[in-house]
């Protein structure tokens, strides 16, 4: 068979865990928590299946969770937005990345996507038979170069892939970061897909700048979210897609196609329990900021530098001071030899950067933190003994 993705073999992320399971090793690579998630939810999930919300839900999403999804956008950011024509539920917001990306292009296009940039952005535009022209964030401390963007958009250009806070660059964009994309892409026939999954999860009191706030990229963008982030479970895989009524329209033609509808009980417990809990998420920045600070005051003095973290829920470790070798090596070397998987940085970009950083994910309990930290630091000290 012809592959319509050669290049494409098993991601990072379960390369990662895989290796992790082998030797046994702490699995801070790959992002998921290792703590319960809330009970309430567990029973009802287990209500909504005993209720007997067990077939097909509306390919659009049940009425009541988009309903609940409007107040949380009103609740958080004092947007109206329409459940019936704005708000679409989707598989994760894997499966709204990849159903708009569809939607929006195709053969000839150009989409520009910010280097490291999360994995699943490139095969999509790939399958829509486009082209992702990939625009590195630049160094120190991965900000956005306008001037390079500027650069790399052209008369084919018709979507930028944009994802704030940035997984697993840790960082947040900010008003002027918005003002500087809209003022690019005005008056060109530019759409925008914002990878917001990571909304909560803002540090240092700073908000998140959503594209929904931002009225002139709004028009022109679909937003994406994911309940699995933000409820502390990630297999639930139920997200959603807010986006101006034209694009949501072309957006459902291929959700309902591609995965059709999502799970039927999962939409009826998440409904009930942003119901019950219409704030839920609030709580998120405090959540993991503390667990944050205290992996940063254990390796304060391992050797590793850590750059600042504005949000997402990793740290990025740079081994830099302690060691010469590309960072997939000295990822497998930390799960070899200090028992803690990492993901590596290069994966995420089209022309690997001579980069010396792993990400660490932080969705895990202070045991799981404080073990790792531990078993880092005496790596570093080994390795800063010349062991
Ligand atoms: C930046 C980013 N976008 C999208 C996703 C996928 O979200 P979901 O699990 O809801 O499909 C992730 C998950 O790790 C992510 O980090």
């Amino acid at each position: 068979m012809h592959s319509k993705l050669p290049e494409v073999g098993t991601t990072i992320f379960t390369v990662m865990s895989r290796r992790a399971r082998e030797l046994n090793a702490l699995n801070l690579g790959q992002g998921f928590p290792d703590y319960d998630i809330d009970p309430r939810l567990t029973e009802l999930v287990a209500e909504a299946m005993r209720g007997g919300h067990n077939q097909y839900a509306p390919m659009e999403g049940l009425a009541s969770l988009r309903e609940r999804i409007a107040a949380k956008l009103r609740l958080f950011y004092a947007l109206e937005r329409d459940p019936e024509s704005e708000i679409t539920v989707t598989l994760g917001a894997t499966e709204a990345i990849y159903s708009a990306i569809q939607a929006a292009v195709g053969p000839g296009d150009e989409v520009i996507a910010f280097d490291p940039a999360y994995d699943s952005y490139e095969p999509a535009v790939r399958l829509a038979g486009a082209r992702c022209v990939r625009v590195p964030l630049a160094q120190p401390g991965f900000y956005y170069d306008w001037e390079r963007v500027r650069a790399a958009l052209g008369p084919r250009t018709r979507l930028v892939l944009f994802n704030s806070p940035h997984n697993p660059a840790c960082t947040a964009a900010s008003g002027a970061d918005l003002e500087a994309l809209a003022a690019l892409i005005r008056g060109r026939d530019i759409l925008v897909l914002s990878d917001e999954v990571y909304e909560h999860v803002v540090f240092d009191g700073a908000r998140h700048h959503s594209v929904l706030s931002h009225a002139e990229l709004a028009a022109r963008s679909f937003a994406v979210f994911s309940f699995g982030k933000t409820l502390h479970a990630t297999g639930l895989r139920v997200g959603y897609c807010v986006a101006p009524a034209g694009l949501t329209r072309e957006l459902r033609k291929v959700h309902q196609f591609n995965t059709f509808s999502i799970a039927n009980p999962l939409q009826h417990a998440i409904a009930a329990y942003l119901g019950e809990r219409p704030d839920c998420g609030r709580e998120l920045a405090d959540f993991f900021q503390a667990k944050r600070d205290r992996l940063r005051a254990a390796l304060a003095a391992s050797g590793f530098r850590l750059p600042p973290a504005q949000g997402a829920y990793f740290q990025l470790l740079d081994y830099g001071a302690l060691a010469r070798q590309e960072d997939r090596a000295f990822a497998e070397r930390l799960i070899a030899e200090a028992g803690v998987a990492t993901i590596p940085l290069s994966p995420f970009y089209e022309h690997p950067q001579p980069l010396t950083f792993v990400r660490l994910c932080i969705a895990k309990r202070d045991a799981t933190l404080d073990e790792a930290a531990e078993r880092l630091d005496g790596f570093a000290r080994r390795l800063g003994a010349g062991a």
